[in-house]
């Protein structure tokens, strides 16, 4: 079974209730997401695996380590999950950016890829998919299927607000995926938004609602 993370870092829970509340307007919704993603890839990437390398402080030769192993790859779903991409760039500046895009089929409600486009060496990257609502898990387990389906097997998810359902549905499609989310809310309600949640997440990022 793979792991749910809750990212329970006081400045995390601090600015999501910002983004929780609806009287934050976009350009603050966007940058306190944008914060709050940086936030996160601290923990995303505590368990990277490091190499030691020789290097010349202007006194000394010592070993020192770097980053090593499985390199990065982003891959957001569109379009919620871009507004988590440039937060985490600002740690891991070399890390790839793949894109899904998913629209739910109005005749079977399951969610339909109209775009994909993934970094040539994905397979050989940990890909961390994103997307900020983890709501029922369709979008999220269709995008990891795909991925799955282009010889990509090492995949975290990423998403600021979780309803148990998606957590549920993740841990049984795709139980080696582990889940890194900022909180865990109560439930989902009759149209699929997670209670208390923050709203749509698109719409408050563009301002669109
Ligand atoms: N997607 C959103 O943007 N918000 C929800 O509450 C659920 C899904």
């Amino acid at each position: 079974m793979g792991r749910l993370v809750i990212c329970d870092h006081p400045l995390i829970q601090h600015k999501l209730t910002f983004i929780r509340n609806k009287q934050t307007n976009t350009k603050d919704f966007r940058e306190l997401v944008d914060e709050v993603s940086t936030l996160m890839a601290y923990e995303l990437t505590r368990e990277v695996p490091l190499d030691t390398i020789e290097v010349e402080t202007p006194v000394a030769t010592t070993n020192s380590k770097i980053v090593s192993g499985r390199m990065l790859g982003l891959v957001p779903i569109l379009r919620a999950g871009l507004g988590m991409v440039d937060g985490m760039l600002k740690l891991i500046p070399s890390a790839k950016v793949g894109h899904i895009g998913l629209v739910r089929d109005p005749k079977t409600l399951l969610p339909t890829e109209y775009y994909i486009n993934l970094p040539t060496d994905a397979p050989n990257r940990m890909l961390i998919v994103i997307d900020p609502m983890l709501a029922t898990g369709g979008s999220a387990i269709a995008a990891i299927t795909s991925l799955k389906n282009r010889g990509c097997d090492h995949i975290k998810l990423m998403c600021l607000i979780a309803a148990p359902e998606g957590v549920a549905a993740i841990q049984e499609a795709h139980p080696d995926v582990d889940i890194y989310i900022a909180a865990l809310d109560e439930r989902l309600d009759d149209n699929g938004y997670i209670i208390p949640g923050l709203g749509d997440a698109g719409d408050r990022m563009y301002g669109t609602n």
